[in-house]
């Protein structure tokens, strides 16, 4: 790997110079250059080899060679949009429904998950013809207005002022760690659901209706929850009898990351079924594409508005090629096998580390998809979120990427390619093995 391109300083220069300021970098002070990317690892100018457990997006590893030459091949052959017949997209779409449960059988093929979402929101208040929106607590959707709004891990950063829009209700996060109702309650998936139903009761009970619940399957910027099996089903009740629909968010989640199954919202069991499901980042391993898919029935009163749906670049024949390889490779290389027995090997190992660690207050997760929070105290669960930047900071000078996420930036938020092996989680494990010894003396010292 060569050192070709700018000098890192004025990589920065520029940046700093040219990019909106707001677009926030990882590590500031120390920001790590990228240039290339294979797998799992990624490299910065000097070649030095990163352990990705955080690039989500690319889902079947970096720069997969076979997404690149079937995006490579169509690009070189035919780019144009929806209003032309193609088989690719035709063909994509098949594939795509041939993942999910048989009622949601039309898509939308859009650019980002924040168009995904919006175009879900377009679709559930054109199908209810209410305008009422419940999200959840923690919740991150997108970065479009309609989402901020609906997004209480963007709208609480806003100053004091901002006031949560009217139609938007906020229900507490299935948290059973954190939240409202924890492990030693006896029911918490009836009592997370009986939340959204007095939400509901209080929305009727000022005239207004329920459009949508809408939530990710399981939350992720929110600090990696996973919401008790059967919460999905009792709120999909009481909304559907209030004339709403539930939109299920996989743009994190989904393609198989869970392992013992492909979509997030399928580990609430096979009698719970969303309405609308949108999709985004490892849909495209990197390339800018997203879905929406819901039911004949709600995309028959959307085209009942009269107006087209038109999408210059959603579900062009170039996105579609990529899109069905992504889908091969999880087949063909089983990632979504990988993603079951990594993820527990990991999760494995984690559990024994947080006999050892106290500052480990939790390990959650299914498939590749794992949380670790981090607590000064057990029993009072006060956020370790200095030591959660420590943890990463330390894990980047030991060349592992990790983020640290959730309401108190505690959680370690484990995210990587599906590609992702035993090793790299042996690895990574005994890296915050060490670096947890380290960070408790350096604690007890300060
Ligand atoms: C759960 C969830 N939904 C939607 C989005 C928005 O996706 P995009 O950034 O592609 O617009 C994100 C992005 O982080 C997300 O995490």
């Amino acid at each position: 790997m060569s050192a070709e391109g700018l000098e890192k300083k004025k990589t920065i220069d520029l940046r700093k110079k040219h990019i909106g300021p707001s677009c926030k970098i990882f590590f500031s002070h120390d920001p790590i250059k990228i240039v290339q990317a294979k797998g799992q690892y990624m490299y910065d100018e000097n070649g030095q080899r990163y352990l990705d457990c955080i690039n989500n997006v690319a889902h079947v590893g970096h720069c997969h060679p076979d997404v690149v030459k079937a995006g490579a091949e169509q690009m070189g052959f035919l780019n144009t949009n929806t209003r032309f017949l193609h088989d690719n997209l035709v063909l994509y779409a098949q594939r795509l429904q041939a993942t999910l449960p048989e009622k949601l059988s039309v898509c939308y093929f859009v650019n980002s998950g924040s168009e995904a979402n919006d175009l879900a929101l377009r679709l559930a208040w054109q199908y209810t013809g209410n305008k009422d929106v419940i999200t959840l607590e923690n919740a991150y959707h997108g970065h479009v207005s309609s989402l901020i709004d609906i997004s209480p891990y963007k709208f609480h950063q806003l100053s004091a002022a901002a006031e949560q829009n009217l139609f938007v209700h906020v229900a507490p996060s299935p948290d059973v760690y954190r939240g409202k109702y924890r492990v030693d309650h006896p029911d918490t998936a009836t009592a997370y659901a009986d939340e959204v139903k007095d939400i509901i009761d209080n929305v009727h009970k000022k005239g207004r209706k329920i459009a949508a619940f809408i939530a990710e399957s399981l939350q992720s910027c929110g600090g990696q929850v996973i919401p008790p099996v059967g919460y999905f089903q009792q709120v999909a009740e009481h909304v559907h009898k209030a004339g709403g629909v539930f939109i299920a968010d996989e743009v994190q989640v989904g393609f198989g990351r869970v392992g013992s199954r492909f979509w997030a919202f399928q580990l609430q069991g096979d009698d719970f079924v969303p309405d609308i499901v949108t999709m985004g980042k490892p849909i495209g391993n990197g390339h800018p594409m997203s879905c929406v898919v819901t039911t004949r029935e709600v995309a028959e009163a959307f085209m009942a508005s009269g107006m087209e749906y038109f999408n210059t670049f959603g579900g062009n024949p170039v996105s579609c090629a990529i899109g069905l390889a992504v889908l091969d490779v999880i087949e063909k290389e089983d990632l979504q096998g990988n993603a079951l027995r990594v993820g527990q090997h990991l999760t494995n190992l984690l559990g024994k580390l947080k006999e050892r660690h106290s500052l480990i207050g939790d390990i959650r997760g299914c498939g590749l998809f794992v949380g670790v929070e981090l607590v000064k105290d057990r029993v009072k669960l006060t956020p370790a979120t200095a030591e959660a930047q420590e943890v990463i900071y330390r894990l980047k000078e030991q060349h592992i990427l990790l983020s640290a996420d959730g309401p108190h930036r505690n959680v370690l938020k484990f995210k990587p390619p599906l590609c992702f092996t035993a090793q790299d989680a042996d690895l990574v494990v005994e890296k915050i093995d060490l670096i947890l010894t380290g960070t408790l003396v350096f604690m007890s010292r300060a």
